[in-house]
């Protein structure tokens, strides 16, 4: 559907009013070289090109970006003719899970995924940090830089930056609308800071809950909650309720087991997106004469003039123009940093030849350093989604479908251009959802009994082995780096306030059951015939069988929601399974999750994991490569070890602000 009149024409004049007035588009407009080149300008790269460009004025940053700059309207916008670059894929099938495919999307556009995503914009739990840091054995416990909640929870606050004024705060929104939309004026200076509390009539309307303990310092990336939802959103809270769920107020401290209200990453005032290039290109270029952005080129390898043993100087970049396919080097003089996301990643260090050299070399790609865990290690949440009728649906209003009345949709499309906005475009995808921990899912004995599966794979080199792709499966490295992660992940699932299946909900009665905490384990090459092509994702999901006992054990709990006297008010029925499907048929249940699961959320990551090189990691907890010297580093959600107990946007701004206070420190002290 088209919209015709006021709505098509704001949004187009905004897509041409973009503040590209500074963006590089060939070699002849870059310096003859730069102190810090960033490939891949998304969700973490453009935060550290950000911080890297305010604290060293005196320094250049150059990333190169394979997209263009384009505008991307929040998720569920009203229908506008922008549509942000996107990478797409299809998995190589699933042998396991029905030979289905996984359909995998990343940004391919300034500001990466951030310009694309659903703004779902919650943080993992405080378990789940401190699981990379324990993942990474006593070398990582005894670093002096920590990746456990306590060291990375003041990069979610983002505490660093607090000079933002509230009108810089807009000051790229009211750019990019011709005419600008003038909202600066009724700001209050909380509202600079990342978490902008809803107004109190908002907050005692829907019940929403937040301790701004969990926030801090101004930063150019909103987070707040909308100011609408769904006449029947609170039927699925109550009955989680009635489930013996708990109801944090905060679910963004580190503790977040139970029913949550989640921020989104929009405006506060607008209902915009937030995203990458607003905050971290858009709002601050004006100020950064040393802040260069080259779009529609590709960062297809680093190579080293002399030895990466040398360790003395980093590699040069070289860049594809993807105007007529042209190629060049460009000079780092500081450092190389990689962050094209856990996706293309991979790609440009195998291209480097860094990576497991059986890869490489069938590849025709002369080996440069062996580091068998670059692309592997693919983690992505899964799940099947269960559903129910409810035959006595009571009387709400509004609901979703009312979006088909076209008086309800003309003033759904007006609110939302009000200032502030309102209506259901506020409300992105709906920001309410459960975390729940698998003790807290099924009996003692029940649940620990695949905790005893999951320490007995750990224990064991020939266990762990059968279950990693083919060519890992002799290699020390990636089965001691294997075992670790699952006798952690047994750890974290056995840990009651850990959360191992997510379900978010807007409306409606069913119940899509995210496994959080994935064992199986997939793998990220490059397309033999073309390495210069998207690469080739083999999933490998249900590889390790237990991820089956995980999803029934979260399909089982789901189940439950029936006997609640809220689902029983409303004469819920079970769609899916179906009633047809017996809870004590472990086969049956197999069959509904090979037969319904959606094999990828969008969370793609882990490719270029944060571990000691002698468990399978690619990089330190410097985030630099092991054994490439000091000039490169990884920056982005192929560093993870683990994929956290939640969507990855956060993440991934709060890896590239860590990221770049280590960068930042190390040329502080080289300079003294
Ligand atoms: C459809 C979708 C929905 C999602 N929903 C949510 C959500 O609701 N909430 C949430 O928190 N998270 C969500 N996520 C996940 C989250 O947005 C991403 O995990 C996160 O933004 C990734 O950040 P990144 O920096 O690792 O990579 P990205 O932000 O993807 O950045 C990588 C950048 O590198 C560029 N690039 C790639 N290769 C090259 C190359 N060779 N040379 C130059 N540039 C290159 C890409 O074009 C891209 O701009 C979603 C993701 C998608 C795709
Ligand atoms: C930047 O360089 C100028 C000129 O060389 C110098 O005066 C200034 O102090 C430098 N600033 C910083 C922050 O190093
Ligand atoms: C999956 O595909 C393989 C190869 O084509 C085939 O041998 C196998 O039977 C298929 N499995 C299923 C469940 O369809
Ligand atoms: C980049 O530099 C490397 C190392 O000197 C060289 O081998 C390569 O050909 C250069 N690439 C281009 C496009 O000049
Ligand atoms: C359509 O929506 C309008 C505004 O909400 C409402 O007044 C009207 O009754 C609706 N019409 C139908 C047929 O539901
Ligand atoms: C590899 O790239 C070639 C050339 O672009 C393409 O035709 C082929 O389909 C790709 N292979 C896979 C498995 O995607
Ligand atoms: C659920 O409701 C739909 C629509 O009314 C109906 O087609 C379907 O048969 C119902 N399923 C069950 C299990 O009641």
């Amino acid at each position: 559907m088209r919209l015709s009149g006021p709505t098509v024409i704001s949004l187009a004049a905004l897509a041409s009013a973009l503040p590209d007035a500074a963006v590089k588009r060939q070699v002849s407009q870059l310096r003859p070289s730069y102190d810090f080149v960033i490939v891949g300008g998304g969700t973490s790269g453009l935060t550290v090109a950000d911080r890297l460009t305010q604290a060293f004025p005196n320094k250049t940053v150059l990333v190169v970006e394979y997209g263009e700059i384009q505008y991307g309207p929040g998720v569920s916008d009203p229908p506008s003719d922008s549509t942000p670059g996107r990478w797409s894929f299809s998995s190589l099938p699933n042998p396991e899970v029905n030979n289905k495919t996984a359909f995998v999307v990343a940004g391919q556009v300034v500001g990466g995924s951030s310009v694309v995503n659903g703004q779902f914009f919650d943080r993992g739990s405080r378990f789940d940090y401190d699981s990379w840091t324990e993942a990474g054995g006593r070398e990582f416990e005894s670093s002096d830089i920590k990746w456990n909640w306590k060291g990375i929870f003041p990069y979610f606050k983002k505490v660093r930056w607090s000079s933002l004024s509230p009108c810089e705060a807009c000051f790229c929104l009211s750019q990019q609308h011709n005419p600008p939309i003038h909202f600066c004026s009724s700001l209050t200076p909380r509202q600079s800071v990342t978490f902008t509390e809803p107004p109190a009539e908002v907050a005692k309307k829907y019940g929403y809950t937040w301790d701004v303990s969990a926030f801090g310092g101004a930063t150019p990336i909103h987070s707040s909650f909308p100011r609408f939802q769904w006449a029947d959103q609170p039927v699925l809270w109550a009955m989680y309720k009635e489930m013996g769920l708990q109801e944090p107020k905060e679910c963004a401290g580190g503790d977040k087991e139970g029913i949550c209200w989640v921020p989104t990453s929009q405006h506060p005032v607008t209902a915009r997106r937030s995203h990458s290039e607003l905050g971290h290109y858009a709002a601050v270029i004006d100020t950064r004469p040393n802040y260069d952005l080259l779009v529609k080129h590709q960062g297809v390898r680093v190579v080293y003039a002399k030895k990466p043993q040398h360790k003395s100087s980093p590699p040069l970049v070289e860049v594809r123009s993807l105007a007529d396919n042209s190629l060049f080097n460009v000079t780092a003089k500081a450092e190389v940093i990689i962050s094209a996301g856990a996706l293309h990643t991979p790609t440009v260090l195998l291209r480097s030849g860094i990576g497991p050299a059986s890869v490489l070399k069938s590849a025709g790609i002369p080996v440069v350093l062996d580091l068998p865990g670059v692309g592997s290690n693919l983690q992505d949440h899964s799940g099947p989604a269960v559903s129910w009728n409810l035959t006595k649906p009571g009387t709400f209003s509004p609901l979703p479908k009312d979006m088909n009345n076209a008086t309800f949709l003309n003033d759904a499309v007006a609110g939302f251009s009000e200032t502030p906005a309102r209506g259901p475009y506020t409300l992105a995808m709906g920001n309410s959802a459960i975390y729940v921990s698998l003790p807290h899912m099924g009996a003692p004995t029940y649940i620990s009994s695949i905790i005893t599966k999951i320490r007995a794979i750990a224990a064991s080199d020939a266990k762990a082995s059968s279950y990693l792709p083919p060519d890992h499966r002799t290699s020390p490295a990636m089965i001691a780096g294997y075992k670790a992660q699952l006798s952690t992940l047994a750890t974290l699932l056995a840990n009651p306030q850990a959360p191992s299946l997510e379900s978010p909900w807007q409306s409606g009665s069913a119940a899509t059951a995210f496994l959080l905490h994935p064992l199986s384990r997939g793998t990220v090459r490059l397309n033999g015939t073309d390495p210069l092509a998207q690469p080739i994702l083999d999933y490998r999901a249900g590889s390790n069988p237990v991820d089956f006992d995980l999803h029934l054990a979260h399909v089982r709990f789901l189940r439950r929601a029936v006997d609640t006297p809220t689902f029983q008010k409303y004469g819920a029925v079970e769609v899916l399974p179906g009633e047809g499907v017996d809870d004590a048929d472990d086969e049956a249940l197999r069959a509904f999750v090979r037969a319904q699961t959606t094999l990828s959320f969008m969370h793609p990551c882990c490719t270029a994991a944060m571990l000691p090189e002698e468990r399978g990691g690619v990089v330190g907890t410097d985030l630099r490569v092991h054994g490439a010297g000091g000039g490169l580093r990884v920056v982005d959600m192929s560093v993870m070890p683990l994929v956290p107990a939640s969507h990855l946007s956060a993440t991934a701004y709060a890896v590239g602000e860590k990221a770049a206070d280590i960068i930042i420190e190390e040329w502080r002290k080289r300079r003294d």
